[in-house]
């Protein structure tokens, strides 16, 4: 699935007024993984029908950009000399075959992505009872009933945001801190918000002790985002409201990135791109994340609508 419709802010904006409050549960449990090379039915009809009405054969795509170049991951981390935590040395080659059986063999292609995964020590974010599950493809229990997501959807989403060396990334649900690691690791400058007071301090303490100084915790409500630090060339959310939450949007830079999950039951994750004039959205992915709490559940207030004007006597 990968819709692309244009809609300007102020439509965006009306569309997320429009929606009701938040649906409830569901742990992150991707789907199905798209196969590498699967193609669904209306990519394969859509080249079909061009080549029928344009009477000629579809073209090849043209080659995507190559990646930018490798941060330094090493300029993310502790820069007083310190040796690296002893979980960088522990479970390597679990993370490895996490990283080549789950994420390569499927459609994560970014060098720099895959790279983070296979250096971040993943079981140092969840419970001594569930590291020898760390790896595996599926999202873990973290506590306080939220979860640590799947391998493959922090890959997909890290990937999905387009990120460049050094940009400003925001990140709404930081959970057990692992997700913000990986971007951390990306030598990206990160804010991350988590509105579990508890967990937002066990993912700071997580992040500190692996030496990460790039990320900046905030425990508190992440619906109106981290104004103070906008604008950000990204947005993630890792908890999925049933609309965009208008400040997010308005948070991003020109040509910034939002990924997020949308919807209670049935959820996808869309891709939001601000671009001057105009907010171009993508459908990724079906996915199943824990709903956005907080103000995204609250029952939003509807835009007053005129009066219908009585009609004259006859
Ligand atoms: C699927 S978990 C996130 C996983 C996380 N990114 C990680 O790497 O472990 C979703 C998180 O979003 C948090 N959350 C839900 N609603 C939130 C809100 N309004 N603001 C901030 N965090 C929220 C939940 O408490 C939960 O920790």
């Amino acid at each position: 699935m990968n819709g692309r419709t244009s809609i300007t802010p102020r439509q965006a904006a009306a569309r997320a007024r429009r929606v009701q409050a938040a649906g409830t549960i569901a742990n992150l449990v991707r789907a199905r993984p798209p196969v590498r090379g699967e193609r669904r039915l209306p990519e394969l009809l859509l080249p079909l029908l061009l080549s029928l009405l344009l009477g000629c054969t579809p073209q090849p795509s043209p080659p995507s950009p190559p990646p930018p170049p490798l941060p330094q991951p090493s300029a993310s981390r502790a820069a007083d000399g310190a040796p690296p935590h002893p979980a960088f040395g522990e479970r390597v080659a679990e993370r490895r075959a996490m990283v080549h059986d789950q994420l390569a063999a499927r459609d994560i292609a970014d060098p720099r992505v895959l790279a983070a995964l296979e250096r971040v020590p993943r079981h140092h974010f969840v419970r001594p009872g569930e590291q020898r599950q760390a790896y595996r493809d599926h999202p873990l229990p973290i506590g306080l009933e939220q979860t640590i997501s799947q391998p493959y959807i922090v890959a997909f989403m890290t990937q999905a945001l387009r990120l460049g060396p050094g940009e400003r990334v925001l990140e709404i649900g930081t959970g057990s801190g692992y997700q913000a690691a990986v971007l951390a690791e990306l030598g990206l400058e990160v804010y991350t918000i988590e509105i579990v007071p508890e967990l937002a301090e066990r993912a700071r303490r997580a992040c500190s002790e692996l030496g990460y100084r790039n990320i900046r915790f905030r425990a508190g409500d992440g619906y109106r985002g981290w104004p103070e630090a906008a604008p950000f060339a990204a947005i993630m959310v890792t908890a999925a409201p049933d609309h965009v939450p208008p400040a997010l949007l308005e948070q991003l830079g020109e040509g910034g990135r939002l990924v997020l999950p949308l919807g209670s039951h049935f959820q996808e994750l869309v891709r939001l791109e601000k671009q001057a004039d105009w907010i171009v959205r993508e459908r990724l992915l079906p996915v199943r994340f824990v709903p956005m709490t907080g103000e995204a559940m609250q029952p939003r207030q509807q835009p007053v609508r005129p009066m219908p004007a009585a009609a004259d006597p006859p």
